[in-house]
């Protein structure tokens, strides 16, 4: 059975292909409302999350599908020691799809190594988050109108966030890409990434303190959320959770084209000014990552024979 956890089970010519019916969904948007009729998504979400739940949730409805499951652990029998791995087999008998967010690293795996039908990883702790990657990579193809001789700078959680470590994977199988690495000491890149993204696919990398020296070689500025949840003291947090602040002055020597992105949620690393800087992405990353995991609910759906 197919089932998305890693960007990197999508091959490029897939995700040029989800790209394709994303653009044809928001153009023709009635051609696909029927194309999930009576089918059901199972939206497990054991940690919280308003925009992966909700646009799954609203992609499925968009195709004419319904949706069952959960927002939060405790309304499940998992709060009564149940295993992912049982979890995952008695969904399968309920529904024809799961989109499943998880606090622990690979659960989302074990789900697909036992469940009968597919299974997209909507985030595993500070992991992967493919379908951010997916949001994002539309939201950049929209923009420059490819992924090719990009200089991508990615901004201050490096260490625990997923979505960075996702899409430095996504973008390390593109032509003359640069990543600039721009955190505090102890929010560095993990070096797993660095070796065996980076180092291994030969792509230019430099790693920096300060965003305002590489601010002008940027094509596409990608801000993140210190992980407060991850953090194992609270006084670390404290220490490091305002370490950048993108304010309008910031922007001054940035190029008239970059592209400022973020996953979201955002808690003060962009200030709200920037919001109508017409370089702001982050909420077409949002639109955008609906688009996507509907394409992709339809491509894993028609490959499992449901559709
Ligand atoms: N970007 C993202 O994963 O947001 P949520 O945590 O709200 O789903």
């Amino acid at each position: 059975m197919r089932s998305v956890i890693d960007i990197l089970d999508l091959k490029v010519e897939e995700i040029d292909e989800l790209i394709d019916t994303a653009l044809d969904i928001i153009k023709n948007p009635e051609k696909y409302n029927e194309k999930c009729k009576n089918k059901k998504l199972a939206s497990l979400f054991f940690e919280p999350s308003t925009r992966t739940r909700l646009s799954f949730e609203a992609a499925m409805i968009e195709l004419g599908g319904s949706v069952i499951g959960f927002s939060e652990a405790n309304s499940s029998s998992v709060s009564k020691g149940e295993s992912v791995a049982d979890t995952a087999k008695t969904i399968s008998c309920y529904a024809d799809i799961i989109a499943m967010r998880h606090p622990k690293e690979g659960a989302p795996l074990i789900a697909s190594m036992n469940a009968s039908i597919p299974v997209i990883n909507a985030g595993d702790g500070g992991h992967n988050h493919p379908t951010q990657t997916l949001a994002d990579l539309l939201t950049i193809y929209r923009e420059k109108g490819g992924f090719d001789n990009l200089t991508v700078g990615f901004c201050g959680d490096l260490k625990f966030g997923r979505t960075v470590h996702s899409l430095i994977n996504a973008l390390s199988r593109y032509k003359n890409i640069k990543i600039v690495l721009i955190s505090p000491e102890e929010l560095k890149l993990p070096s797993y990434v660095k070796k065996d993204v980076l180092e291994k696919n030969n792509i230019e990398y430099s790693e920096t303190k300060s965003l305002e020296e590489v601010m002008p070689q940027l094509d596409i500025l990608y801000m993140t959320r210190v992980q407060r949840e991850r953090f194992f003291n609270e006084e670390d947090y404290l220490r490091l959770k305002d370490s950048y602040i993108l304010e309008p002055s910031k922007l001054a020597s940035a190029k008239e084209t970059l592209s400022i992105m973020h996953p979201l949620p955002r808690v003060n690393e962009i200030s709200v000014s920037i919001d109508s800087d017409p370089r702001a992405c982050y909420f077409k990353q949002v639109l955008n990552g609906k688009y996507m995991r509907m394409a992709l609910i339809l491509k894993l759906l028609k490959e499992a024979g449901r559709i």
